[in-house]
């Protein structure tokens, strides 16, 4: 599997059942940090679920569906991230990403979620990476606010986490400039 060093203590893998076991831990000691924006936490109950889900994630990204990540901080996981989709007619990948309630206000994910759109760009041809957050959800929204992306619009009801429903803000970065076109890339990023 590969590995990327973004700092001496920060590191991203592919992500893979070996990491269920570390993996399942934090996802279990962050279960009410977690809920508040993820709807997937009750499916979620074992090492051998994370370890279901990371088989998973192995056979999204050797299809070219998907790009999953772990993120290790001083060698210990804090999180994940990924291009949950990977639409490669239209050169158009979305991203999602966690981190344990301890790792959060480091920027762990802002490096991690640029790192991703470099990958985006040189190994799939992205010419355009979207992020979708839930309104309320500013400590999100601050990531690709952060890295330059543009607000492109709400939808609205279109998640639903327990036992309510959130709106969509989605944000955008294009990379390259298309024919006739401009990225957004110039200076933010
Ligand atoms: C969303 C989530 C990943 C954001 O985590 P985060 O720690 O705020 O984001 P980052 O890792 O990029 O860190 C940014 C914070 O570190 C600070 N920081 C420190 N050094 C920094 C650096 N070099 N670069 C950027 N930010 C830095 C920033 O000021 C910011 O803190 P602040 O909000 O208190 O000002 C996290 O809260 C989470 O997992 N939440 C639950 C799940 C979730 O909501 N997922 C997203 C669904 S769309």
């Amino acid at each position: 599997m590969f590995s990327r060093v973004l700092t001496h203590s920060l590191h991203v893998s592919l992500s893979i059942p070996h990491y269920a076991d570390e993996l399942y831990e934090l996802t279990d000691r962050n279960r009410q940090f977690l809920r508040r924006w993820l709807p997937w936490l009750d499916g979620v109950q074992s090492a051998e679920d994370t370890r279901r889900f990371l088989a998973l994630q192995v056979q999204r990204f050797a299809r070219g569906e998907s790009l999953h990540v772990t993120i290790f901080s001083q060698g210990s996981i804090a999180g994940v991230a990924a291009f949950n989709s990977i639409d490669r007619t239209n050169g158009i990948g979305s991203i999602g990403y966690w981190l344990g309630e301890e790792f959060n206000g480091k920027g762990i994910m802002t490096s991690v979620v640029r790192d991703l759109v470099e990958l985006g760009r040189t190994y799939y041809s992205l010419q355009k990476v979207e992020i979708r957050c839930a309104t309320g959800n500013l400590r999100s929204r601050a990531i690709p606010e952060r890295l330059g992306f543009r607000h492109e619009g709400t939808l609205r009801r279109a998640e639903r986490v327990y036992e309510q429903w959130f709106d969509h803000e989605v944000y955008a970065l294009l990379i390259d400039p298309l024919v006739g076109g401009q990225g957004d890339q110039a200076n933010e990023f």
